[in-house]
């Protein structure tokens, strides 16, 4: 018992008040962080360069994520990804997960629970421009649906090979892309919100019964998050690459029939 009270004084005192990374804490917890570090600055690398290249983004019936919905200007020589993905980005950027996770990860603020960050008290997000961020984050939310919708047409147009039916390889990474999107959009914490927040009562009011199982599907997604998350951040690249290697002739798209 005084071995516990013991640990747990030298616990609180590392919190809060020692350097960056001290704890009492004797887990692997500095490896989450660091798995994140690693996967987001992956992603930004690959994104970034795909998306400023403006090249090799379509291919036969197919289309990389990144640049659709399809906005080109004539005499603008400006990448046309640039005016679709300030949708995704705004979107995932203030997304309650991945917050999370960079604040951890990028910025060591704080880096795990229990460890101490920079010497200065942590204030969550309740002051200056990050309180705005959930707001933010609901309004981001309405037009990545759209986003996604036209992402669910792109894979379905994915099926039309020249006014002939078919299905390549690539119309089936456009599919599992806009599936793993469709899962991760509604997972969002906001979306719940919206479906079921403000509520007393499913029953009471007009389409109670809609809603409540609206409610409990995005909640089941709303779990699985984190996971829907990394799942379609990374489908997207290998979509985007997917499309982008077809179109630089690297190789043939399989066709399955
Ligand atoms: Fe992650 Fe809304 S909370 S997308």
């Amino acid at each position: 018992m005084q071995d516990l009270q013991t640990r747990n004084q030298t616990f609180v005192a590392h919190v809060g008040e020692g350097g960056l990374g001290q704890t009492a804490r004797s887990d692997g917890w500095w490896v989450e962080p660091t798995l994140v570090a690693i996967g987001l600055l992956i992603f930004i690398i690959y994104s970034t360069w795909a998306a400023f290249a403006g090249t090799n983004y379509e291919s036969g019936p197919y289309i990389s994520p990144f640049y659709s919905p399809l906005i080109r200007i004539p005499g603008l020589a400006l990448s046309p990804a640039i005016f679709v993905l300030w949708v995704p980005l705004g979107f995932r950027g203030s997304c309650y997960y991945y917050r999370k996770a960079y604040y951890r990860a990028g910025f060591w603020s704080p880096p795990a629970c229990a460890v101490s960050e920079r010497p200065k008290k942590y204030r969550g997000e309740s002051e200056g421009l990050l309180r705005w961020l959930p707001i933010l984050h609901r309004w981001f939310l309405y037009p990545s649906i759209i986003v996604l919708a036209v992402l669910w047409y792109d894979a379905f147009r994915a099926f039309d090979f020249g006014g002939h039916f078919g299905m390549g390889l690539g119309t089936i990474v456009l599919l599992a892309n806009a599936a793993m999107l469709t899962a991760f959009t509604f997972g969002c914490h906001a979306l719940r919100s919206a479906v079921g927040g403000n509520q007393k009562c499913f029953a009471c009011g007009t389409g109670g019964d809609l809603r409540y199982r609206s409610w409990k599907i995005v909640s089941y997604l709303t779990g699985q998050h984190p996971m829907w998350a990394w799942l379609s951040l990374y489908m997207v690249a290998v979509a985007d690459l997917y499309v982008r290697l077809l179109a630089a002739g690297v190789f043939q798209d399989p066709r399955i029939f």
